[in-house]
């Protein structure tokens, strides 16, 4: 059943892609190269002329169920993630309710149960209540890990002094993700603001000293508690300079999204209004070169879409009550396609950002390769699909997205989950039969 043979294709290693086959038997990668022996009756996909990459792994989405289900839920969500080439999710806990126990994380992945092509994962949000029981909700089965609110965003999940943010660090082992931003500066600057301001004036409302003050706080709390630490969605320059300088190594990684690499203020804002409205802000293009080269030289550790899809009715309010957040889960993949066309990103870069990179900043096992012994996951890409990106390819409920009109590189056209076909010219085949990630990080 979960066998496959995808022949004919270029799969995509670090190095570029080379001209290979890969046999999956029982949903896992049983050999890789040229001349393969392929036992008869086996189903086969025909990859001539296609890219074949491992399927992409996206760390950090928002799919609004349960709770906010008119702007996305865990189906249509995932639909979204398997048409854009991602084959695992994982899922942040400002749900309503949000995740902050183990009956919300059980009731997650019953949801997703027969729902949801893509395997998955889900946060559990860390609260002043639940701080010192986290190291027991992380090693629950399914959960992604602990997420914590520096900064308050969309729902009303928030831990923003030191002490508590300590206890948080003291309770379990697994990396901790942040949103980092420094809530009293935030409360500040949303005070001092007029009526009737633009949405241009989002990165200073939500400041670099905002960012920088929060994640000076968490490298601090990370070095004295010896706790590893993620930073999800940087924005700043003057972060990744902050984790150079204070060179924690692996005890800090952190994250960026295609919205800091691929927008910049403000034209962003005059182009796209509040559909480029994101926490933290899409800033200027000195800090976007600066993420761009952290991605291509290695020092960010992966790519997260940060997804958040709100309805358009919700994205016409007036700043800044239009909410923040941009659905982002399918276009990861086709945007990296075109920084390698663009040349600031080699095909190393992308699969770390996509794929090594979740894989290593989590401990998700069996996934993010392609080579055997792993999970049958791959995103198969067609190249020769140029010219602007289509809104009717976009699958999530919302349709906010501020890359319409990008000009593509190529385009993913068919999705294998563990060896089944899950979804072929964006739209899905077969039931769904996602699964719960696994982690190393859980003993
Ligand atoms: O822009 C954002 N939207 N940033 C977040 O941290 C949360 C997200 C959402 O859930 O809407």
């Amino acid at each position: 059943m979960n066998d496959l043979f995808v022949f004919g294709g270029r799969v995509v290693g670090p190095a570029g892609p080379a001209r290979a086959d890969v046999l999956i038997r029982d949903g896992r990668i049983s050999a890789v190269g040229t001349e393969l022996e392929v036992p008869e009756g086996i189903e086969r996909f025909d990859a001539s002329g296609k890219l074949v990459l491992p399927g992409s792994i996206d760390p950090q989405v928002h799919f609004r169920e349960p709770g906010l289900e008119k702007k996305e839920d865990l189906a249509s969500g995932g639909h979204a993630a398997l048409a854009g080439g991602v084959t695992s999710f994982m899922e942040m806990p400002n749900t309503k309710p949000a995740t902050v126990n183990a009956a919300a994380i059980e009731d997650k992945l019953e949801r997703a149960a027969g729902r949801v092509h893509c395997d998955h994962a889900f946060f559990v949000g860390a609260t002043a209540d639940n701080a010192d029981e986290l190291g027991t909700l992380e090693q629950l089965p399914g959960c992604a890990g602990i997420k914590l609110f520096m900064g308050s965003s969309t729902g009303g999940l928030l831990v923003r002094d030191d002490a508590t943010i300590e206890r948080v660090l003291r309770s379990g082992t697994r990396r901790v993700t942040f949103h980092s931003e420094d809530e009293d500066t935030l409360e500040a600057n949303y005070r001092a603001l007029g009526r009737d301001e633009p949405v241009t004036r989002h990165p200073e409302v939500r400041s670099v000293e905002a960012a920088v003050r929060s994640t000076t706080r968490l490298l601090d709390l990370a070095e004295r508690t010896g706790r590893p630490v993620h930073v999800l969605h940087v924005s700043t320059a003057d972060e990744v300079d902050l984790i150079c300088e204070r060179d924690l190594g692996e005890l800090v990684t952190f994250e960026l999204t295609p919205n800091h690499l691929f927008l910049a203020a403000p034209d962003c804002y005059e182009q796209h209004g509040s559909w480029a409205q994101m926490n933290p802000p899409v800033r200027d293009a000195r800090h976007r070169d600066r993420l761009r080269a952290a991605l291509a030289d290695g020092l960010a550790a992966c790519i997260g879409s940060d997804h958040a899809p709100h309805t358009a009715e919700e994205k016409a309010r007036p700043y800044p009550q239009s909410p923040s957040g941009i659905p982002g889960v399918q276009t990861t993949l086709p945007l990296l396609l075109t920084a390698v066309r663009d040349g600031w990103l080699d095909w190393a870069g992308l699969l770390r950002g996509v794929n090594e990179g979740p894989r290593r900043v989590y401990g998700i096992e069996g996934k993010g390769l392609v080579e055997v012994g792993v999970d049958g996951d791959l995103a198969i890409v067609d190249p020769s699909i140029t010219g602007p990106l289509q809104a009717d390819w976009l699958r999530s409920r919302s349709p906010c997205n501020p890359f319409i009109g990008v000009e593509l590189a190529g385009l993913p056209v068919a999705t294998v989950v563990r060896g089944r076909l899950a979804c072929v010219a964006g739209e899905l085949v077969g039931e769904a039969q996602g699964q719960p990630l696994t982690f190393a990080s859980v003993r």
